[in-house]
């Protein structure tokens, strides 16, 4: 399967990954309630199987619980080719460096390794404690051996560029930035986040690739998702209607590849990227990781990935 560097670092992936929010988290999704540790663990077990390295975590999802999960999953034989992801919350009470430090120690210990692969700042934050501080910091962990690489999220094409100069004086490149991107959510190529991200060889990593659901084409008006989602205006209703056109495009060349909806809009993504941009798609069974891995391994025409850039402009609310 083809692979892909993160950065310029020496990890290779593939160019999709699994998204962990979801695992252990109760607060925007609904674990405990809709589904278990064990869905959870046959979503691990089937991506691994389909050939993912690459999981996203935080230390915050569910309050540790996603990595503690990650940690009880991961098999022996699983870690030479695992890429662990996981990100540190910049919150503005935390003002000295030795707390990003103490961070690492309880994600490794919950996690239950010795390495992170990926260390993420999960959002810009320079309230009392300074970019400069903080990367530092982190730049200290690389230098350790106790995080392979440094990545941001959330971070604007100047913040990521920042960033880049900080880690870049230490001798560090800066991995990727962790944005929202998806066939809806088009924002990082007109704002400069793509663009900067090509100079610099930062690789984007794509969350909620697939919309939160809506571009599985599983929504319709009689059937709305649960949650938190229910609150938000695209996922009701008039969202769900309005997106009708692009799903009935991503249809059509969905049945020309006999591909799924989901594995359109993730392969579309990586199709935007040229290796530079993953997908960290979440799965909450075997199912749903089975499926999404089945973007990799082959590519839409370019035609196809027009046709369906033309068809989600046409789709994104008016303002
Ligand atoms: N850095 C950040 O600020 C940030 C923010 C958001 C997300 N993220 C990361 O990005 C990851 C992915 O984003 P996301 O979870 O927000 O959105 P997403 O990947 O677009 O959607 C995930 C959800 O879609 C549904 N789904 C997934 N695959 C499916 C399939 N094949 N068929 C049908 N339904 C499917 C599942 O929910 P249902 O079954 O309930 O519909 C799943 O939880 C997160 O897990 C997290 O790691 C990072």
């Amino acid at each position: 399967m083809e692979r892909v560097r993160l950065g310029k670092t020496d990890i290779e992936t593939v160019p999709l990954g699994v998204g962990t929010w979801a695992w252990g988290d109760s607060l925007y999704w609904t674990y405990g309630k809709d589904y278990d540790s064990s869905q959870i663990k046959s979503a691990y077990d089937a991506a691994i199987a389909a050939g993912i390295t690459l999981f996203d975590t935080a230390e915050v999802y569910g309050w540790g619980e996603s990595e503690r999960l990650i940690g009880q999953f991961i098999k022996p034989g699983d870690r030479p080719n695992l890429h662990l992801a996981t990100k540190y919350m910049p919150l503005p009470w935390r003002i000295q460096p030795q707390v990003v430090h103490d961070a690492i120690t309880h994600s490794l210990e919950r996690l239950r390794l010795k390495t992170i692969d990926l260390y993420q700042v999960h959002q810009p934050c320079a309230f009392l404690m300074s970019q400069k501080t903080l990367l530092t910091a982190l730049a200290e962990e690389v230098k350790q051996g106790r995080i392979r690489a440094i990545g941001v999220s959330n971070y604007s094409a100047k913040q990521m560029r920042e960033a880049h100069d900080i880690l870049a004086a230490h001798r560090v490149p800066l991995a990727a930035n962790q944005v929202l991107y998806s066939i809806l959510d088009r924002q990082i190529e007109t704002n400069g986040i793509r663009d900067t991200a090509r100079e610099l060889g930062i690789t984007i990593l794509a969350y909620s690739p697939l919309a939160q659901g809506l571009l599985t084409g599983k929504f319709s008006l009689t059937r709305t998702p649960k949650g938190a989602r229910q609150w938000i205006p695209r996922y009701g209703a008039d969202g769900i209607a309005q997106i009708q056109p692009l799903l009935r495009v991503m249809r059509q060349v969905a049945d020309q590849y006999q591909r799924t909806l989901s594995q359109i809009a993730l392969n579309w993504l990586i199709c935007q990227g040229q290796g530079a941009v993953i997908p960290i798609p979440g799965a909450k069974n075997a199912a749903q990781a089975e499926d999404n891995a089945g973007a990799l391994g082959w590519t839409l025409d370019r035609v196809d990935v027009a046709a369906i850039a033309r068809e989600a402009r046409a789709c994104q609310p008016k303002s």
